[in-house]
């Protein structure tokens, strides 16, 4: 494997490609945007070490297919759209040799869906879908379709460990994956706390960020409860604590996502963050990111 097609160079695309480059492999890539050569460039250039030959190994061509054509894999990041996914992996499955496996960075969306765009070989799309930005966060969940050949989902998974990410199988598909859907449950309760009037958008992201947020980085939720058992471990926190949880199941919110309520969760935000620069949140997000992988690497208790 010495050449990835990184088609799509927006947010995620481009946080994909300096990832590739850093791993020392080639990068082709396509964006119909008119400026998207130049704006890649710029983005690959930010993510990767100062004066970094890398960005050599990157080559921006005009269309997606001249990028599959000569690519050994394709990580897809177009428009989170059905209609845009069919048409472009049509494309892609034209183009790319037959053992090229077509992954898609789709948040959400079916590999099944976006396989029907592929009438030549759909047994080789499957979703890679990583968390933003993609050069740090090291999940990548691994979804098969109706038609993806297992060996596929094999060869995505070392793949992708091959440069360094944290692949997950999923046995099958769904909307949202698992992370997003884990993601989704979280976000309706927090923004339905908010439209009880129950706390503000700044004491919940306080709660998550001080609270809970900082075991999860470093244990996922069974193995934090786990520990939170003691001695009895998980099967004496569900004895315990399971039956309390069940009743607040029944109260938890069901949101709908109306004008007012978005409305309120924007001014809250905008509260939360008055007088912070974006630039500067997004480096100190990242800064922190780096330091906490590296502990967590060196760390050889960690699971
Ligand atoms: N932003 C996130 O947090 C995130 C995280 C994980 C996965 N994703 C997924 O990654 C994909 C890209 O999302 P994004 O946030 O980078 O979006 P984005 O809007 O930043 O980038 C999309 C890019 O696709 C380009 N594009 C439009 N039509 C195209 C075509 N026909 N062929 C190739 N490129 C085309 C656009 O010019 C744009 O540069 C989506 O499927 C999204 O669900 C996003």
């Amino acid at each position: 494997m010495s050449t990835v097609a990184v088609v799509g160079t927006g947010v995620i695309g481009a946080s994909w490609a300096a990832h590739f480059l850093a791993h020392g492999l080639d990068v082709v890539a396509t964006d119909p945007a008119s400026d998207a050569e130049e704006k890649l460039r710029d983005d690959v250039t930010a993510i990767l070490p100062p004066d970094d030959a890398a960005i050599d190994r990157l080559r921006f061509v005009a269309d997606a297919g001249e990028a599959a054509a000569a690519a050994d894999f394709v990580q897809e990041n177009g428009p989170e759209r059905e209609d845009v996914k069919h048409a472009l992996f049509a494309v892609l499955d034209e183009a790319a040799r037959p053992d090229v496996i077509l992954a898609s960075s789709s948040s959400g969306l079916l590999p099944s869906v976006i396989a029907r765009g592929c009438p030549r070989h759909p047994e080789r799309v499957v979703i890679g879908h990583p968390f933003n930005p993609p050069h740090l966060i090291p999940l990548v969940e691994v979804v098969p379709g109706r038609d993806t050949a297992p060996e596929v989902v094999d060869r995505a998974v070392e793949f992708y460990t091959s440069v360094g990410k944290r692949p997950i199988r999923l046995s099958q598909e769904l909307p949202g994956h698992v992370a997003n859907r884990l993601q989704a449950a979280l976000w309706q309760e927090a923004y339905s706390l908010v439209e009880r009037g129950v706390a503000t958008v700044a004491d919940i992201d306080t709660a998550i960020a001080y609270g809970p947020g900082l075991r999860w980085a470093v244990l996922g939720p069974f193995a934090n409860q786990h520990l939170s058992g003691g001695a009895g471990g998980l099967a004496h926190v569900l004895r315990h604590l399971g039956p309390p949880t069940e009743a607040w199941w029944r109260d938890l919110g069901r949101v709908h996502l109306t004008p007012e309520l978005a409305e309120t969760l924007v001014a809250g935000v905008d509260a939360e963050l008055a007088g912070t620069d974006h630039d500067r949140l997004v480096a100190a997000r990242d800064a922190v990111l780096d330091r906490l992988l590296a502990a967590k690497a060196a760390q050889p208790d960690l699971p």
